[in-house]
């Protein structure tokens, strides 16, 4: 049986984060592959190793740091993971999320998602943001979701609205932060996998024909336990590379692509997120 973490799992983590500082973050960001570098701006920086942690889920994935820095962003108190774990790594859906749990107990009601994603849509080019409008949740579809199983209502719902999940007004600052900034940024809809094979290019056309605008391992979970805690959720994705549609093409997706992607990405991700908690 895999360990499903509960409420004094999460405020046992709560409490050891406290441990680390007295400041009360009311904004999480969750940094995706290749964009740990946006990290390194915030300001009077405490990091916390995931190990250190009780129970926290410790990310096994190059790239992703495993920590998490905790200081001020903007002028507001924040808390960032460098580094996220997912669901192909072994981990059960209820572990990948945990740490948003955690988030909740320390009092953050506004979350930001990031990931590294392949582009579906055909105006999509690597380096570009796209921001997460909605998103399709294959993998829930077909059984996985992290909130299968009892419910415990001081968490949140047995049965969860979702089609209000990526928070109008967050999405409408961001889009109005990237046009001051003159910061291209596409709006779509985000396919979660539950990876880690990167998709056939008969997966991008399938998924290109159900509405996807974007396909990526992650972001999907932690969304879900983020409104079911009744947080505010925006998720943006960094386009890392074009996903590929025929057979027998030239390319070949790896990680090794979507980290140097980061490059691009990182500071792009940075201007849009510092941007928005400016105007918070
Ligand atoms: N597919 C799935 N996940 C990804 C991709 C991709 O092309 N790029 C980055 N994460």
């Amino acid at each position: 049986m895999t360990f499903v973490p509960t409420r004094q799992h999460f405020q046992e983590a709560a409490a050891a984060v406290r441990g680390f500082t007295t400041l009360q973050p009311q904004i999480a960001l969750v940094l995706g592959s290749g964009l740990n570098p946006v990290a390194e701006q915030v300001e009077d920086a405490v990091s916390v190793p995931y190990a250190d942690i009780p129970h926290f889920p410790v990310s096994t994935i190059p790239g992703h740091q495993g920590r998490l820095v905790i200081g001020r962003l903007e002028g507001h108190p924040v808390i960032v993971m460098q580094g996220r774990a997912h669901y192909y790594e072994g981990y059960s859906m209820q572990q990948v999320t945990m740490p948003i749990r955690v988030f909740r107990q320390l009092g953050v009601e506004t979350l930001i998602l990031t990931n590294a994603a392949g582009g579906l849509n055909k105006q999509f080019r690597t380096g570009d943001l796209m921001l997460l409008t909605d998103h399709i949740n294959l993998v829930g579809m077909a059984g996985e979701n992290p909130l299968r199983g009892p419910n415990d209502p001081t968490l949140g719902p047995r049965f969860l609205d979702m089609s209000k999940t990526y928070d109008r007004q967050l999405r409408e600052l961001a889009m109005a932060v990237a046009a001051e900034q003159e910061l291209p940024l596409h709006q779509g809809v985000y396919v979660g996998l539950a990876g880690p094979t990167f998709e056939t290019p008969a997966d991008v056309r399938f998924l290109r024909m159900i509405g996807g605008d974007a396909v990526g391992m992650s972001t999907v979970p932690e969304a879900i336990v983020a409104r079911h805690g009744g947080m505010r959720v925006m998720g943006v994705s960094g386009i890392s590379n074009v996903a590929i549609d025929v057979i027998d093409g030239q390319g070949e997706a790896s990680h090794e692509e979507v980290l140097e992607a980061g490059a691009l990405l990182a500071p792009r991700m940075t201007s849009l997120v510092r941007g928005v908690l400016a105007s918070l």
